[in-house]
């Protein structure tokens, strides 16, 4: 059964969590829950690479700009008159592009983490997207304040520290895209978890 603890995961510290100097401090709290850090690298990514990074599915697009638009609901603000538009697809095409100019603005810092349930874990860890809403005790809750309203009145998008893989599938495939089919991963015992 050892297998359930070789789950990976994909996590990247973006352009603020890097400038922040929050590199340490994100790195600790995956460590401190018997999670391995087994790849690691800090690079600066080209807008190709950002954008082959989200996916481009008019049904991923649509929910990102639907999620943009709850938030505009819940403010009572007009999206057409912030934005020009209230069309989920259009709003989710401008987030897309708002993402690959944040995503390019420093270096990123882009792991490989295993561990039992491993991409729930990062998640949690994490903390939800959007970090007015992030609890305390989540990286995203004790290190960052920003809303979607903010954002998009200043034409960017949502700056939340990190990025983690959702599912074991999208996993996979951030983990093949960013580090290659034969990625520098390495296998290595963490006392007191492997043995
Ligand atoms: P999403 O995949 O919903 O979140 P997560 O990063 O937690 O998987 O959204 C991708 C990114 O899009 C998110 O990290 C920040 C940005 N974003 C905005 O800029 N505005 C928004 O309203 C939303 C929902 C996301």
């Amino acid at each position: 059964m050892s297998h359930f603890k070789e789950e990976k995961t994909f996590l990247m510290i973006k352009p603020d969590g890097v400038q922040k100097g929050l590199i340490g401090e994100i790195i600790k709290r995956i460590e401190q829950r018997d999670l391995k850090i087994v790849a690691i690298e800090m690079f600066q990514a080209t807008p190709e690479q950002v954008s082959g990074h989200y996916p481009k599915d008019e049904v991923w697009i649509s929910r990102l700009g639907d999620k943009t638009l709850s938030t505009y609901t819940k403010y009572n603000i007009d999206p057409i008159k912030e934005l020009g538009t209230g069309n989920n697809l259009e709003i989710g095409k401008m987030v897309r592009a708002w993402l690959i100019d944040y995503m390019t603005s420093a270096p990123l810092v882009r792991m490989v983490v295993q561990g039992l349930h491993a991409v729930d874990m990062v998640r949690k860890i994490a903390g939800p997207t959007l970090p007015y809403l992030a609890d305390m005790g989540t990286i995203r809750g004790d290190f960052s304040n920003d809303s979607p309203i903010l954002g998009n009145i200043e034409k960017r998008a949502v700056m939340n520290l990190v990025h983690a893989s959702e599912t074991a599938e999208e996993a996979k495939h951030e983990i093949e895209f960013w580090f290659g089919q034969k990625g520098n991963i390495f296998d290595y015992k963490r006392f007191g978890v492997d043995r």
